[in-house]
């Protein structure tokens, strides 16, 4: 029996690997101007060397995530991040999973599972990216990338420890590429996160769990992807670093009705 919730759209923009220290603090202003009293989360993901601008034009009503995180909490881990440290500088969520991490550089669900628990130690909002690459929808398996994904990026978390968990279904054919998933389509593969998330957990925690889509999500496709009652938002790369596109996905994301 499907429990019906009311799920605050969510939207990131992930900035990867862009802008200069100038242009981060003014995208910030500005994306922060486009999210005040939306009904949405708005969470911004710039580089690393650029979170504190950007946290400097954190509001109440957008707030700052990194793009990854250690899977270690201190030590000799030369380059890394912790996600305590992400806290302490003022972060309110990190991704986790990216598939230019994923594909990019290897990390494997085992690694993913350890970054979402030093997320959740520090009171990070993990943002766990799944998604299949186009061979794998080809030869008809993306539920199943999808499942697997999930049961092993999220193996040995509970469900109470989870309770800020976002999942941002991401085909990585369609990141970057201007070749979005139809709505059906992510409509679709959101089902099949759902139904991870019960049989992982409960219907109640499936139903709770914001579901986001991303892969070239933009001004003119986001009404469309989140019209659906299965897509509470959109994690957006390129179309995030121009301030008046990502004012219209807020902007569609805050009118959809749930
Ligand atoms: P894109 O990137 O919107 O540029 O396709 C999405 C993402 O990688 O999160």
């Amino acid at each position: 029996m499907a429990i019906r919730v009311s799920r605050t759209p969510f939207v990131g923009g992930n900035w990867k690997m862009n802008l200069t220290r100038a242009g981060a603090a003014e995208l910030a202003r500005s994306t922060a101007a486009a999210a005040a009293g939306r009904r949405v989360e708005c969470v911004v993901f710039p580089p690393f060397v650029y979170l504190p601008d950007t946290i400097a034009a954190r509001t109440a009503d957008m707030c700052v995530g990194a793009q990854d995180c250690s899977a270690e909490t201190q030590g000799a881990f030369t380059g890394q991040v912790s996600a305590a440290m992400l806290r302490d500088i003022g972060c309110c969520a990190t991704l986790i999973g990216h598939s230019e991490r994923r594909h990019g550089l290897g990390e494997t669900d085992a690694l993913l599972t350890k970054k979402i628990a030093r997320a959740l130690e520090a009171g990070l909002t993990p943002v766990l990216c799944v998604g299949e690459t186009l061979a794998e929808r080809d030869a008809g398996r993306a539920h199943a990338v999808i499942e697997t994904q999930l049961r092993g990026s999220l193996a040995g978390h509970s469900e109470d420890a989870l309770a800020t968990l976002v999942v941002a279904y991401e085909p990585v054919w369609a990141i970057g590429t201007g070749r979005t998933a139809t709505p059906d389509d992510a409509a679709e593969a959101h089902r099949t996160v759902r139904k991870t998330l019960a049989s992982m957990y409960s219907v109640r925690f499936s139903e709770q769990a914001r579901v986001i889509y991303g892969g070239s999500v933009n001004a003119k496709n986001a009404a469309d992807l989140f019209a659906r009652e299965e897509i509470d938002g959109g994690l957006v790369g390129g179309a995030s670093l121009n301030a008046t596109d990502f004012a219209a996905i807020i902007a569609a994301a805050s009118s959809r009705r749930t």
